[in-house]
């Protein structure tokens, strides 16, 4: 059984992350620890949440049931108001709690709920999707979108503590596996691992492998200014891919699925670039391969399209930027001839 406790260390708003199955059941200690004076506790979940077999927390204290929309359509500002109306009505105050249970769309709005209702109250994850357990729940990034873009609006809001329990993931759907698969693969092979080690050691160690990366970025860069960035690696691709598949093109990828191309091309990138040798693409392409993730570009994209839409990546400040692999390990490198890329792209729809 894997059981990590990892600590999010900042200074006096530090807080573990628990990986284990059953985490869910620590709900009541960890409130009675991390929020001693709490009498009210708001948990935060969609209806498809509240029916799962395992639904039955329990934070120790008086607690209400809080219901938002499920998946991504809850992140609306609609949605921060009426919590934060409910939390009134309950008489929630500052000293009061408010959990979420779900995937990351239920942690990025009832997070973001939390940081605005009293000008703050605490929050605790109970994370039940794989991106949620590997990247949502942890870092203290929360938001919601508006109709002109994702994640416009949003708060930095560390949490009290994360519990990521391994017994949910049981009832997550394949598809939300995958997306969750693709943070998985991007830890992985930052951590200098390879597809033999992926094997050997199962989903669980993978979720705690995710999850400590992740906890030591962010506690070395709470704001994303330097380390924090790497945790972008394979997702300038990525977003050029969602932002096709937004604009009516005919691809259909989870977002796991468009990071594991995008890592895929990244490596193939670092290597035209003389950064990398051909066995670290070898080692990419096992380890994508291992977790059962895409790894060529979908047919017919344009790779102009492509290229444009890598410019206007929100992290990508000015040339075309990327998160590569180096004589020096990973790095956001910047000022990207966009010929290579565009050649690198040229060549990778070649390997199809
Ligand atoms: N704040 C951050 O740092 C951060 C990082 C990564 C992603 N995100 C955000 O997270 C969201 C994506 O998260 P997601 O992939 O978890 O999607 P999601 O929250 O939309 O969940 C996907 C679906 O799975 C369901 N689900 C969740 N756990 C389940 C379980 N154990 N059993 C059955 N069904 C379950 C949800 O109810 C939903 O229908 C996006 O909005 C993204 O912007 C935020």
């Amino acid at each position: 059984v894997v059981v990590v406790r990892v600590t999010v260390d900042l200074a006096e708003r530090s807080y573990d992350v628990v990986v284990e199955p059953g985490a869910r059941h620590q709900l009541a200690a960890l409130v009675a620890a991390r929020a001693p004076r709490a009498a009210a506790v708001a948990i935060v979940a969609s209806e498809r949440i509240q029916r799962q077999p395992w639904f039955d927390l329990d934070p120790g204290v008086a607690s209400s049931v809080v219901t938002v929309p499920d998946g991504e359509g809850a992140k609306r500002l609609e949605t921060v108001e009426a919590l934060c109306t409910r939390f009134a009505e309950m008489g929630l105050s500052r000293r009061d709690l408010i959990v979420s249970a779900g995937g990351g769309a239920a942690t990025d709005v009832a997070g973001f709920a939390a940081a605005v209702y009293l000008r703050g109250v605490a929050v605790v994850h109970v994370a039940t999707s794989l991106v949620a357990q590997v990247d949502a729940a942890i870092g203290g990034k929360t938001g919601v979108n508006l109709a002109v873009g994702k994640n416009l609006v949003g708060a930095f809001h560390q949490p009290l503590g994360v519990l990521c329990d391994l017994e949910t993931l049981a009832t997550l759907p394949e598809r939300e596996r995958r997306c969750g698969l693709g943070e998985i693969a991007k830890c992985w092979l930052l951590e200098g691992h390879d597809a033999n080690e992926l094997r050997e050691r199962g989903e669980a160690a993978w979720v705690a492998a995710a999850v400590g990366l992740k906890a030591t970025i962010v506690s070395a860069d709470e704001r994303e200014s330097g380390a924090r960035a790497l945790l972008n690696y394979g997702h300038t691709l990525a977003h050029a891919l969602e932002a096709e598949q937004l604009g009516g093109h005919e691809i259909d990828l989870a977002h796991g699925e468009a990071v594991a191309i995008g890592l895929a091309f990244a490596v193939r990138l670092a290597w035209r670039l003389g950064r990398v040798a051909e066995s670290e693409v070898a080692r990419h392409d096992a380890v994508l391969d291992a977790l059962g993730l895409p790894r060529t570009l979908p047919d017919g994209l344009s790779h102009e399209r492509l290229l444009a839409a890598m410019g206007r990546d929100k992290k990508a400040h000015h040339s075309l930027s990327f998160v590569l692999d180096g004589p020096d390990g990973f790095e956001l490198v910047s000022g990207i001839d966009p010929a290579q890329v565009l050649a690198a792209l040229e060549e990778f729809e070649g390997e199809r």
